[in-house]
């Protein structure tokens, strides 16, 4: 049997690693890269960094509007399925390349199975929100990475469909960490062994597209009193034109701003900073599996378990929100961990085997 998997943006890439070793215990993949990402470091390091195996395809889709860019992708992916005829598609996660991949195939009627299903942020002016609740509608098969997400697709009708495998990013966070340890000097680098910092990732619209929500975020960020470590995300590269912007970040001086990182290098700037400002569903997660208190950086969260054990704080751009929590959240208790054994990515495979068999 045939798998045909379709990534094409940063978080996606992650997520395949784990996938990718235990598919291929059980079927031959195909790779379909749309090209959402593409930059080295947003898209090649990590085949690199975790040897995931070369995409068969590259589309090369690239950036643009949301309907354009989807639609390219569209119609590219059929082209290939259409080619390849796969018993089975997956697609992973919340991004333009997943409702395409999703859409593409349940039109040539190939089973498809959606990863890290029932997330929801419940806040419908995120572009995400719009690709999850379409994908989970449509798809075949929905891999859920917790009980929460089970529940809340029981809530939609969907409840036949649904399976509980645990989180691929858990099974990547574990797998990782060691040979991180290994390979990675970032921290040295940077000068910040020993030290304490915060590492600060921000790539959401609602904060990088409006430069006075970005601005707010900055003024608080400035008033750490630690170092701030902040990878760039290349959609916050415009708004840091604005010349207010511009003048924070020139005095701004324990503020460092670096290039993307690799997944390597990410998986130590995280376990070594004191906490972690961002409005990443990743790197929320993240924080948690490494017992790092985490402020986000947005009105709501998906992730809602990290909240309620008490490691991850909701402050949205509220600078005085931000500035609290930089000086006084810590988490108090012990955390339970809600999101599977690092098996979830083997759970998958055998699940997908189950009801491509039957
Ligand atoms: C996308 C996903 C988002 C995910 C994020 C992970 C959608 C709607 N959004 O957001 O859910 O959290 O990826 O990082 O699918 N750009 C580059 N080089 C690149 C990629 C992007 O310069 O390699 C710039 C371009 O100016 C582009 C902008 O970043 O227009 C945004 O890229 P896009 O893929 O549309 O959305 P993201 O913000 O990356
Ligand atoms: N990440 C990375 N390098 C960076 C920033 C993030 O490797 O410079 C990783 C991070 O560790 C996590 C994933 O990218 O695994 C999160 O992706 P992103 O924040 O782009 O998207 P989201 O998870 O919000 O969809």
């Amino acid at each position: 049997y045939t798998i045909a998997t379709i990534i094409g943006a940063r978080p996606q890439f992650i997520k395949e690693a784990p996938v990718a070793l235990a598919l291929r215990e059980n079927f031959k993949e195909i790779i379909i890269h749309t090209g959402q990402h593409y930059d080295r470091n947003m898209s090649r390091v990590f085949f690199e960094d975790m040897a995931i195996p070369e995409p068969d395809y590259n589309l090369n889709i690239g950036s643009g509007l949301h309907g354009e860019q989807t639609g390219r992708m569209l119609a590219g992916i059929e082209e290939v399925l259409i080619k390849e005829k796969p018993d089975y598609v997956l697609v992973y996660g919340d991004t333009n390349s997943t409702i395409a991949g999703a859409l593409a195939a349940v039109k040539l009627q190939i089973p498809v199975g959606h990863i890290e299903a029932g997330l929801r942020s419940f806040n419908r002016s995120m572009p995400e929100e719009i690709n999850r609740i379409a994908t989970d509608r449509i798809a075949d098969h929905l891999f859920c990475p917790t009980e929460h997400a089970v529940s809340l697709l029981s809530k939609e009708g969907m409840t036949k469909n649904a399976f509980l495998t645990g989180d691929v990013m858990y099974d990547a966070c574990l797998h990782f960490l060691p040979l991180s340890e290994q390979k990675s000097n970032i921290v040295q680098s940077l000068v910040l062994t020993g030290k304490e910092y915060l590492l600060l990732t921000i790539h959401r619209p609602s904060n990088t597209d409006n430069p006075e929500t970005f601005l707010s975020i900055l003024k608080a960020v400035a008033e750490s009193p630690w170092p701030v470590v902040f990878p760039r995300h290349p959609r916050t590269k415009n708004v840091m034109k604005n010349p207010e912007i511009r003048d924070i970040l020139s005095k701004a001086k324990h503020l460092k701003i670096i290039e993307p990182v690799g997944f390597l290098d990410m998986l130590q700037l995280e376990n070594h900073a004191l906490k972690i400002l961002t409005d990443s569903g990743g790197v929320q997660k993240e924080a948690f599996f490494l017992g790092k208190p985490c402020i986000t950086l947005r009105t709501e969260t998906e992730w809602v378990e990290t909240v309620e054990a008490g490691y991850n704080v909701i402050t949205g751009a509220d600078p005085e929100k931000i500035v609290q929590a930089i000086h006084t959240f810590y988490p108090k208790h012990e955390r339970e961990q809600y999101y599977g054994d690092g098996q979830a990515a083997r759970n998958i495979s055998e699940q997908i085997k189950k009801v491509i068999i039957s």
